[in-house]
């Protein structure tokens, strides 16, 4: 079966479906039991294709998202033992591996941010457009919340978050206006955010461009909670250590930050001989994809190609 033939969950498409197939199922044939390490397998569409386009292959799934775990299971139960799926951060997916024990990986994928039930569930607090509670956080069994962030932060922390994670020009202004609100009652709520940081914006700014003026800030707050970037260049440093030679890593971003890493990363491991970039430029969404799915409008895909043998530095368990 195509790529293109693989069934949507709910509706919704993986996104850059095809292109990823293309990049990472050359890596997995030929070898039986070749094992790819989805870090961000959310609701199993990239999973399962990738599955059924290397019918040989065993597929380990990693989510932050015990509720994306248990979609992704359902999607992928007729796999059976092919597939193992672990609550945890791609950041650590080193260590999954070595637990697994299943070898080292020919081919690694990252479809990065949130997905569309994070996104269209109000109770999870990603969502500027829609009330629910302040949360954010795509793991719920840990860490900080969006509202616990806004209470530690003072102005000068809370406008360097806003600058740095949402490239937002009127960091200072939200940053101090947020801090005024939280010091007379702390925000608690997705609508009282956003309704915040409208009434910090200048009236001639307000109704401007085609984004809600709350977005970079949700952007950069979920970033923070998440502590996305970081982990995402743990998993980078990590997935390209432990891919076999003649594996393949294929990285799907959604925003400039988390492009620019992946840029970064990928060019530094083909400057030290390690991999070969398999994407001089960006693979981007056709016209067709964009209109029928907003999420593809800022994908990029990029991938690679591990060369030569490297330090693995997996344990017994997980070498090859
Ligand atoms: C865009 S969705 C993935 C969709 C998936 N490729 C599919 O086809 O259904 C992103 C998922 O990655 C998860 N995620 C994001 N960053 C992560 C990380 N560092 N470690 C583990 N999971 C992560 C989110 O919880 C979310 O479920």
């Amino acid at each position: 079966m195509r790529a293109s033939e693989a069934p949507a969950a709910g509706g919704h498409r993986p996104v850059l479906l095809e292109a990823v197939c293309d990049l990472i199922v050359p890596a997995l044939e030929g070898a039986e039991g070749a094992v790819v390490v989805d870090g961000t397998v959310g609701l199993g569409g990239h999973a399962e294709a990738l599955l059924r386009a290397a019918p040989a292959c065993r597929l380990i799934g990693i989510d932050r998202d015990p509720t994306a775990l248990q979609a992704a299971g359902g999607r992928l139960a007729a796999f059976g033992s092919r597939v193992r799926l672990v609550h945890a951060n791609a950041a650590d997916w080193r260590t999954v591996v070595e637990e697994v024990g299943w070898g080292r990986p020919r081919a690694l994928l990252l479809d990065l941010g949130v997905s569309s039930p994070q996104l269209d569930r109000p109770e999870r607090g990603f969502a500027f457009r829609q009330d629910g509670p302040l949360d954010m956080r795509m793991d719920p069994t840990a860490g900080p919340t969006a509202a616990d962030l806004l209470m530690r932060l003072d102005a000068r922390q809370l406008e360097r978050v806003l600058r740095e994670y949402g490239e937002e020009r009127h960091a200072r202004r939200i940053a101090r206006h947020l801090a005024e609100v939280e010091r007379r009652a702390p925000i608690r709520t997705t609508r009282a955010l956003a309704e915040a940081v409208v009434a910090a914006l200048p009236p001639a700014v307000r109704g401007r461009g085609r984004d809600h003026p709350a977005r970079r800030t949700f952007q950069a707050l979920r970033i923070a909670v998440n502590d996305e970037l970081a982990s995402l260049e743990r998993a980078l440093e990590e997935g390209v250590d432990m891919l076999t030679p003649g594996g393949r890593i294929a990285v799907i971003a959604f925003h400039s930050l988390e492009d620019r890493i992946v840029k970064r990363a990928l060019r530094a491991g083909q400057a030290a001989g390690r991999l070969a970039v398999l994407t001089p430029r960006p693979l981007t969404a056709s016209a067709g994809e964009r209109r029928d799915n907003p999420r593809a409008r800022s994908a990029k895909l990029r991938a690679a190609e591990r060369l030569g043998a490297g330090p693995a530095r997996l344990t017994a368990a997980g070498r090859e």
